[in-house]
């Protein structure tokens, strides 16, 4: 690549011992390893008087260029529109979606201000690549001052079908905002499928052509399937450099011989939580021989307090590890060990080496890489055995983990113990044929496609 990679996110993740950072953050910073850029976004503190410029922090080949936000800018921008009104959309959880014309407002005007505190940062060769739900009308904003360079979006999250979306009463706004980028990049077929039909309604009139590009707005675009991955090798090294590190033999020493289930997920409701605990419950009900053999090990450090409902399932969850503790726990044996926090990645890595089984079942996701991190930081000799949300984009390409319905409580338990039971032989045959694929479909391959697709088509875009 010739010029440099400018990614934009809302936050800007420093790595940083047990933060909580989700499959955003480890992907973009991988894609910046590779070939240096800046990484500009919001520096996570508020302030009650105007944002300053970005300040900028070298480190690496890496720099990261952060501003500040208004308090009641940052509260109706992140917490409401982004967070109260697109996250449960685009997790089609309408239950949780809630809609506010001012915060709708403030997410426009807080878009206009990264564009403002970008553009003094650009080269004339940058490419610009912007991630996630929070920023869909940036392109729009950078174009309207006069930037010209490429300028690609990816969504981390699903995105839902039309008869979701319809919900938001902005839904075409958001709709010609994408129109403004000149490649859309989604983890699975079915979300572009999705978005191809949001495109083609009367309202927004898109047509898509024989060669899958977009014509909408007066302009020509392209949306593609780019599926996250990870950086495949690192994990496993991780993991086996961490083996003797002394809070993991902590771990494996306290299990004494134990079977253990891991699960790792953000304190969110779209991780499926409580239907995960119940269904280990029901393990324990149905299949009683795991009963003092197993444990389930879950980690979930809380994110977006400002929300009621995210303390709310924090509430919930306390409740359920506590009852099913109560009921089951005996003077030597505690079934669920619940976490409120997080660990480095390396940590990370060699916990889940040690883990039987790797429980990531949420009730919708848009990729999810702690599926992808749990196999590849396996013992491939040894290698414990993935159950998976089939409403989880990494169930497109990991065919071969237990593939459950997060809903379906004796399903999971059914998984659960599938997986407890599994043969030596079955696990590392399922277990290599996925490392093939997170090995096809890595973290370079992820980001070097994309970033092809976007010169490209900029080069190629034309006008009506
Ligand atoms: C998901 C989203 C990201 C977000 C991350 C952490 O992975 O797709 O955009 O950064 O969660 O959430 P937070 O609200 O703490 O940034």
């Amino acid at each position: 690549m010739s010029g440099r990679l400018i990614a934009v996110s809302n936050r800007v993740a420093i790595p940083r011992d047990g933060q909580a950072s989700g499959g955003l953050a480890v992907g973009v910073l991988a894609a910046l390893k590779e070939h240096g850029g800046i990484w500009f976004g919001w520096d996570g503190k508020t302030t009650d008087s105007e944002p300053h410029d970005a300040r900028v922090v070298d480190d690496g080949n890496i720099s990261y260029a952060t501003i500040n936000l208004n308090r009641t800018e940052f509260d109706a921008y992140y917490n409401g529109f982004s967070n109260e009104t697109l996250w449960p959309l685009f997790h089609f959880l309408l239950g949780f979606f809630k809609y506010d014309r001012h915060n709708f407002e403030s997410y426009l005007r807080v878009n206009a201000l990264f564009a403002r505190k970008l553009k003094p940062l650009l080269e004339p060769t940058d490419v610009i690549w912007i991630h996630d739900y929070h920023l869909i009308p940036l392109a729009a904003e950078l174009r309207r001052a006069g930037v010209t360079q490429p300028i690609g979006f990816f969504l981390h999250v699903p995105f839902p079908g039309y008869d979701v979306l319809r919900a938001l009463p902005v839904h075409e706004h958001l709709l010609r905002c994408l129109c403004a980028y000149d490649v859309v990049g989604f983890h699975t077929q079915r979300d572009l499928r999705s978005f191809q039909e949001c495109i083609a309604q009367p309202g927004i009139g898109g047509h898509i052509l024989s060669d899958g590009r977009i014509r909408a707005g007066g302009r020509m675009f392209r949306a593609d399937v780019f599926p996250i991955g990870i950086e495949v090798e690192d994990c496993g090294s991780l993991a086996h450099a961490h083996r003797d590190n002394p809070e993991v033999k902590l771990l494996r020493d306290s299990l004494m011989g134990r079977r253990m289930i891991i699960g790792v997920d953000r304190l969110d409701y779209s991780k499926g939580l409580p239907e995960r605990f119940h269904a280990y419950e029901r393990l324990l009900q149905h299949y009683p021989d795991n009963r003092r053999n197993v444990v389930l090990l879950q980690i979930a450090p809380p994110t977006r307090t400002g929300i009621r409902t995210y303390n709310e399932i924090r509430e919930e969850l306390e409740g359920i590890a506590g009852r099913i503790n109560g009921r089951y726990a005996q003077i030597d044996w505690v079934p669920v060990r619940y976490l409120n926090r997080g660990y480095d990645r390396g940590m990370l890595m060699a916990m889940y080496r040690e883990a039987r089984v790797g429980l990531v079942t949420p009730v919708r996701d848009g990729m999810n890489l702690v599926a992808k991190e749990y196999v590849a930081a396996q013992d491939p000799d040894d290698p414990g055995v993935l159950v998976l949300s089939t409403l989880a984009g990494a169930a497109f390409e990991l065919e071969q983990a237990v593939l459950v319905n997060p809903y379906d409580t004796d399903g999971v338990a059914a998984g659960i113990q599938t997986a407890l039971e599994m043969s030596l032989a079955e696990r590392r045959e399922r277990h290599s044929a996925m490392i093939a694929t997170l090995q096809r479909n890595d973290i370079n391959a992820w980001r070097s496609r994309f970033i092809e697709a976007l010169r490209h088509g900029h080069e190629g875009e034309q006008h009506d």
